[in-house]
């Protein structure tokens, strides 16, 4: 069999080129960085885990109308996507503050913020992804007006599903950070939900205790890991209930 084409490597995932035009494999590795790959650890079980809980968001966010690349699963680390050009930008939104918008304005984590907020940063890591404003992403052309209300409106929908999906569990959504894709369909462009949606991207703290059940766990040293990733996707009915929360054990 033919060797099949890589066309990227990052940190958590590889891309593939897909079996037809227009489509790619996105193959959830298990290693885990932070602050900017500065602290790297191989995480058996994160990739599994990743790769199941981002179909299940993506795959619920289709079925209500908010486009997203997720085509389907092929395998416990593969998962089939529409190709799309990535915006170069991080969108973040924020509940609660937590991470760095504690850090720069100087506000308790965990602190409701009056409205969600919406963040942009500039995807480049040799610059630590900086944050920016509307101002630099239309001088630099990074993307059109147009586009920045579409994706401000996608933000607050994919934020209004999670924030609803988490409380169901018990879960408090803090933040998450998404990235946007532009697909063609004919003449016509359009945004989608590109990259993932996991405990990779996003703070989840349990809302009786406050654990956190997402990647501050490494970040902060806090335990292992997979135990906070395999409890999310219990409590989402994502693993059977008596799985043993070390072993990532996915249901099809
Ligand atoms: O670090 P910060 O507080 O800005 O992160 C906000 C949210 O965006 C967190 O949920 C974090 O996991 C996510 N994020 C990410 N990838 C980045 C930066 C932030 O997934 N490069």
């Amino acid at each position: 069999m033919a060797r099949r084409k890589k066309i990227y490597e990052g940190k958590a995932k590889i891309l593939y080129e897909g079996p037809e035009p227009g489509t790619i494999v996105q193959y959830f590795k298990d290693d885990a960085t932070a602050f900017n790959a500065e602290k790297k650890d191989v995480i058996e079980g994160k990739g599994v885990l990743n790769n199941r809980l981002s179909e299940f968001f993506m795959t619920g966010l289709n079925h209500i109308g908010v486009p997203t690349h997720f085509l389907k699963r092929l395998n416990m680390r593969e998962q089939l996507v529409r190709a799309c050009e990535i915006v170069p930008l991080e969108v973040i939104v924020r509940n609660f503050a937590a991470g760095t918008m504690s850090k720069r304005l100087g506000i308790e984590e965990g602190t409701q913020l009056p409205r969600p907020i919406v963040e942009y940063c500039y995807k480049d890591d040799g610059l630590g992804d900086p944050l920016v404003t509307d101002e630099h992403i239309a001088a630099f052309g990074w993307a059109s007006q147009q586009d920045m209300d579409d994706i401000l409106s996608l933000a607050l929908r994919v934020n209004d599903y999670m924030s609803g999906l988490m409380y169901g569990v018990g879960i408090k959504l803090v933040d998450f950070k998404i990235e946007i894709g532009r697909v063609y369909d004919g003449d016509f462009q359009r945004l989608i939900i590109a990259d993932e949606i996991s405990p990779d991207s996003c703070r989840l703290w349990d809302m009786e205790s406050g654990q956190k059940l997402d990647k501050d766990v490494f970040r902060r040293d806090l335990g292992n890991l997979t135990d906070a990733y395999s409890e999310v996707a219990r409590r989402l009915g994502v693993m059977p209930k008596s799985a043993p929360v070390t072993k990532p054990t996915l249901i099809n």
